[in-house]
């Protein structure tokens, strides 16, 4: 027995030790962590449960029938993370180079499937040579069955990829499909095509960081949410969202124990907004305020940063804020900005996760830029997504919300459930100076009947009161009590329900 035993260590040993100590040692001396590391850092000590430790490929061209290691270049299993359950695997590339083989694929689609089965995220740590070249359409065909289920399990439980080394060709779809994407910088890169094939096809030179880094990915393409110093600040900071997310789409978000009052008054938010107009103000400090002990989980916060999203807890429970931000191109809404903000809001209307608006906006970026590259699409897309939205919709109007950007931001028209504003909040067409222009043509070429016409647009729309006497503000609030305001109201929100006509699916603008 006592033999038997050891056979079983010993195969565990084996299988621990992935692609041998050399490759375990040019890993780390890349500065990434292995296949196994990563696990231990992203769940809570001693939760990890393997599955098919001891899986190998079947391939037998290229002399492969004489390198089958354990487990095939990826572990997978389940464990905890601060004692709640998730899936995940995590690609070796000491074994084979992380190459998705058909029993890599296989392994990953047993996870998947059970962590859509058992209700809990699952997360995803890639570092791959992509496609195992010696199998061919064997391992294509494992990636489809991936993909498939990364479709199957969007909007059932939250799926988080984690880029850790190389993700290219097809590969980079699995992650494009999931909920949220974090790279590590200068060791992570994801490219559909990769700098030679660019250098013959195009004759661009580019290096693989420039062209699909964690740098770019987060400020340029928005491919990815947030990118991190190291393994072991990207793993922390998985741990940390994990804690804002349900479990599915069956379960509220959890809630945890908080220790700042609800009914905290800030008195220093009655002048967060400046006396000049055109004067801009950091929202996010509004946001830290507003938030249980100030904690905000930002995603995107390198990009279109004229709007912020994210999370944080009201009462303990977790909420989702989208914000303009009048610090940058005076929070106007444009393509970028409305991607994100629409992505985010239908994240939070998968997961049950009530969205507080916090607006300050303009109107829409004008120009030939954002009309040729389909500002009118892509702008309702975050319509869309608003209007569609079930969950709780509490918005705050801080200053401007002019035009249609008054309309697309959670307003009352929208279904949203509490509209309240400040005391310096303007809901108008447009500011007082374009307005004037517009509807006084004609006293343009005397100042003093256009000051006049705009001190008289001012005084009749720069204000949150004719919206409030037609009730599409529910209430003005005090800035001071933004904070008890919203709680109460999100709070008296927790069992709504909403019916919608029967449909498959919708068509929101793509
Ligand atoms: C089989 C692979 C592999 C692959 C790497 N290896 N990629 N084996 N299939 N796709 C093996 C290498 O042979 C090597 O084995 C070990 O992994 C480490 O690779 P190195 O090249 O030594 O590492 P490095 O210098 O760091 O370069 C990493 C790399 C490079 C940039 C990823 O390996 C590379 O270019 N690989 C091929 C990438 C590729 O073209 N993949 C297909 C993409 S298309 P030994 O035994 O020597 O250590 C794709 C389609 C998906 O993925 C489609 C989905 C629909």
């Amino acid at each position: 027995m006592k033999d038997i035993l050891q056979t079983l260590e010993d195969r565990r040993g084996q299988a621990r030790l992935g692609g041998g100590q050399k490759r375990i040692d040019a890993q780390h001396g890349r500065g990434k962590l292995t296949a196994r590391e990563r696990i231990d850092l992203l769940l809570d000590e001693g939760s990890f449960e393997e599955f098919d430790m001891f899986m190998t490929h079947r391939c037998t061209d290229f002399g492969m029938e004489e390198n089958q290691p354990y487990g095939d270049g990826v572990v997978t299993g389940w464990g905890t993370i601060n004692g709640r359950q998730v899936y995940v695997f995590s690609q070796d590339f000491t074994v084979l180079g992380g190459s998705v083989s058909a029993t890599h694929a296989q392994k990953i689609c047993k996870i998947m499937d059970m962590a859509v089965q058992n209700g809990a995220p699952i997360i995803g740590i890639n570092d791959s040579g992509g496609a195992r070249i010696q199998e061919g359409v064997d391992s294509l065909a494992g990636y489809g069955e991936v993909f498939q289920r990364n479709i199957m399990a969007s909007g059932v439980v939250p799926q988080i990829s984690v880029i850790m080394g190389p993700c290219a060709g097809g590969a980079v779809y699995s992650p494009a499909m999931t909920d949220f994407i974090f790279m590590v910088k200068d060791s992570s890169y994801m490219f559909v095509t990769g700098p030679d094939v660019v250098k013959t096809v195009t004759n661009e030179q580019v290096s693989a960081e420039e062209l699909g880094g964690a740098s770019t990915h987060t400020k340029k393409s928005s491919v990815a949410d947030a990118a991190f110093e190291n393994d072991v600040e990207a793993l922390a900071e998985v741990r940390r969202l994990v804690d804002f997310l349900p479990l599915n789409n069956r379960q509220k978000p959890p809630k945890r124990p908080f220790f700042d009052a609800p009914d905290r008054v800030e008195p220093s938010l009655d002048t967060l907004v400046p006396d000049n107009p055109n004067t801009p103000y950091d929202m996010k400090e509004l946001i830290l305020k507003l938030a249980d002990e100030g904690d905000f989980y930002e995603i995107q916060e390198d990009f279109a940063k004229n709007m912020i999203t994210g999370f944080i807890r009201l009462e303990g429970r977790t909420v989702g804020v989208v914000a303009n931000q009048p610090m940058v191109l005076a929070g106007v809404l444009d393509i970028d900005s409305a991607r994100k903000a629409a992505r985010f809001v239908r994240f939070c209307d998968c997961f049950d996760i009530p969205i507080l608006t916090l607006v300050d906006v303009p109107g829409f970026l004008p120009g030939t830029s954002q009309e040729y590259n389909g500002v009118i699409k892509h702008g309702a897309k975050l319509l869309f997504a608003y209007g569609e939205a079930t969950v709780p919709k509490v918005t705050v109007i801080t200053r401007k919300a002019y035009g249609g950007a008054y309309v697309v931001m959670s307003s009352k028209h929208l279904r949203g459930d509490f509209n309240y504003a400040w005391p310096t909040a303007e809901v108008a067409v447009m500011g007082a100076k374009g307005a004037t222009e517009i509807i006084h043509r004609a006293d343009l070429g005397d100042p003093e009947k256009i000051a006049a016409h705009t001190k008289n647009y001012e005084d009749r729309f720069a204000n949150p009161f004719v919206a409030a006497e037609r009730g599409f503000i529910d209430e003005v609030i005090m800035p001071r009590s933004t904070r008890v305001r919203v709680s109460r109201a999100i709070a008296s929100l927790r069992n709504k329900a909403h019916d919608m006509p029967w449909k498959k699916h919708d068509n929101i603008p793509l």
